[in-house]
């Protein structure tokens, strides 16, 4: 019960990662505030999390507009007084070839998933500094955010900014006591229905050889939303079956 009396905000809580890190969190005693722009799924996730016994609420909102990110964070704290972790794992993963990138899907993916990573890290540290007691930021990030892959420019681009982000986050708010970490998930089977087969070029540089599941990637961000991860501030953690480490695979 390590989040026992801790308030958690999760965005993309309404399915894949980010519903896996709110279910881990509630199981050991977080209150936790789903934050997700889907109202169907967000909702589904919540009656599950409550079906659970989980202590949890909804808010929906998208992460890239201030208005509605403040609104969430006021949320939490209208329903139970603090926010102790921001878990963000809302994103988008749209993929185009690099010459027929259109200006549309750059600034969506950019949008959501580094502005939106930006805005919930600050408005969730205005109020963790507010409060006077420290807290515990953890971002979903990718390992496309780590090394290149087609189709990626602008995917890649919106997580390897939020590694640099999580890095000078973490400089900036130590002072509060507020550590700021990323977990970098590799292929995560978060839609089997659309997923398939993990393709081939991906088999073949992944030690592990297959899918993570949602929850394993919940498992890291768990510990880096915990105050177990106490000398650890400012890194990226892949968990990702050793796809970046891996050089050689043969021979
Ligand atoms: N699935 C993978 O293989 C994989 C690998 C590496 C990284 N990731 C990252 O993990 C995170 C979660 O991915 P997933 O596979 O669980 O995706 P998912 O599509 O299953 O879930 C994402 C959730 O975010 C929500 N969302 C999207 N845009 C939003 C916005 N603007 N505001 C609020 N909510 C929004 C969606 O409604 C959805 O419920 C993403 O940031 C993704 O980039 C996923």
């Amino acid at each position: 019960m390590r989040f026992e009396n801790k308030v958690a905000l999760v965005t993309g809580a309404g399915h894949g990662i980010g519903q896996a890190i709110a279910a881990r969190l509630a199981s050991e005693g977080a209150k936790v505030l789903v934050v997700d722009i889907n109202p169907d799924q967000a909702s589904e996730a919540l009656i599950e999390l409550r079906a659970v016994g989980a202590t949890a609420e909804l808010c929906i909102a998208d992460i890239s507009q201030r208005a509605e990110v403040e609104a969430a964070v006021a949320r939490a704290v209208e329903h139970w007084g603090k926010l102790d972790i921001l878990a963000c794992s809302a994103g988008l993963m749209d993929r185009e070839p690099f010459l027929e990138m259109t200006d549309d899907l750059w600034h969506r993916v950019i949008d959501t998933n580094l502005y939106g990573g930006f805005l919930c890290g600050q408005v969730a540290a205005r109020q963790m500094v507010k409060q006077g007691h420290g807290g515990r930021i953890v971002y979903v990030a990718s390992n496309s955010g780590i090394f290149g892959g087609r189709g990626r420019a602008a995917y890649g681009a919106s997580k390897a900014g939020i590694i640099n982000l999580t890095q000078s986050m973490a400089i900036e708010l130590a002072a509060h006591d507020i550590y700021v970490n990323a977990v970098a998930p590799g292929p995560t089977l978060t839609r089997p229905e659309v997923q398939g087969e993990l393709m081939g070029s991906a088999r073949t540089r992944m030690p592990l050889g297959r899918f993570g599941k949602p929850s394993e990637i919940a498992t890291v961000a768990a510990f880096l939303a915990s105050d177990e991860c106490s000398f650890v501030t400012g890194h990226t953690y892949a968990a990702d079956g050793g796809f970046t480490v891996a050089g050689l695979m043969e021979g």
